[in-house]
């Protein structure tokens, strides 16, 4: 019985390709390989299929009768664009509040590092990850608010809805890459919930009352998070965070070498925060002169 099973299963023609599909008959019955069949098939194979993402060709080159074939399927792309962080952005630029609205900015965001800092003291893989549980909700909130305005004015946004929400995925990047490297306890993930409750709402209603206001109040979180960067890297350089490897996420987005290292996910981190902080301060820059966010450059794909 068994025996006939397996007389069969032998019988039964071979499911050979890459999607479970039965290729086409290629054998004569005689056994002798169709080879111009063949022949074609390798020329397709060898370019690529498609959008040349599948790719066949022969084991070996001198194999006469192409009976021993191999492929490679190159999985789906990645999800997320990639580029290379401009590191050649100036750090140390800071806003010097000046006008009422700007010093209401400044104080906000000082105030709100009182009980961050309380919390994490030094522990700045934490902080940097709930911070990017924050950091990405303005350029969403903004990006969302200039397109239902965009939608109700039948006017451009000059670019800015692409810029604000290209800021929110990029931030959203820097937590991907942080939940690698830190995982969040019951009581953080708990934390990151209410405060994301608060914080939406909050910045939904500054936003809709003064953009101006709530681009600086952005302006200045991202400077602070310069800041928090600097301390990180000096507590790896110091040894009192270990340099792991960076993880592949990272690898991939920033388009790191494959040896790089926590330092250098943290430096490029840092440097993307510091284009948030011009893109911020710009943009209330704009408001401020009693101007339209559409008026001005929108910096797409500055980050
Ligand atoms: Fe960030
Ligand atoms: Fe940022």
């Amino acid at each position: 019985m068994e025996s006939e099973m397996m007389k069969k299963k032998d019988d039964l023609p071979l499911v050979s390709s890459y999607w479970s599909v039965p290729r086409n008959e290629i054998m004569k019955e005689d056994g002798i390989p169709r080879n111009f069949r063949l022949l074609e098939e390798l020329e397709r194979g060898e370019k690529g299929i498609g959008d040349g993402s599948v790719s066949y060709g022969m084991d070996e080159g001198d194999d006469i009768y192409m009976r021993s074939w191999t492929g490679t399927i190159i999985g789906p792309h990645n999800p997320w664009e990639t580029y290379e962080a401009d590191l050649s952005i100036d750090l140390s630029k800071h806003h010097i509040p000046k006008t009422f609205l700007d010093k209401v900015a400044f104080r906000t965001v000082k105030l709100l590092r009182v009980p961050t800092d309380i919390f994490f003291k030094r522990r700045y893989g934490c902080r940097a990850m709930m911070l990017e549980t924050v950091a990405a909700v303005p350029g969403m909130v903004g990006g969302l608010l200039l397109h239902l305005r965009s939608l109700r004015r039948f006017e451009q946004s000059g670019g800015w809805i692409k810029a604000l929400l290209e800021e929110a995925e990029n931030e959203r990047m820097h937590l991907m890459t942080l939940v690698e490297l830190v995982q969040p306890k019951w009581y953080e993930r708990l934390l990151v919930l209410a405060v994301q409750g608060v914080f939406f709402n909050c910045y939904f209603v500054l936003y809709l009352l003064s953009p101006k206001l709530a681009h600086r109040v952005v302006g200045y979180l991202e400077e602070e998070a310069i800041h928090s960067y600097t301390e990180y890297l000096k507590d790896i350089d110091s040894g009192a965070i270990e340099n792991v490897r960076a993880p592949a996420i990272a690898i991939d987005y920033w388009r790191l070498p494959k040896n790089a290292t926590l330092k250098d996910v943290i430096t490029v981190i840092r440097a993307d925060e510091a284009h948030h902080r011009d893109v911020n301060h710009f943009a209330s820059d704009v408001h401020f002169q009693g101007r339209q966010l559409k008026e001005a450059p929108a910096p797409v794909g500055y980050h």
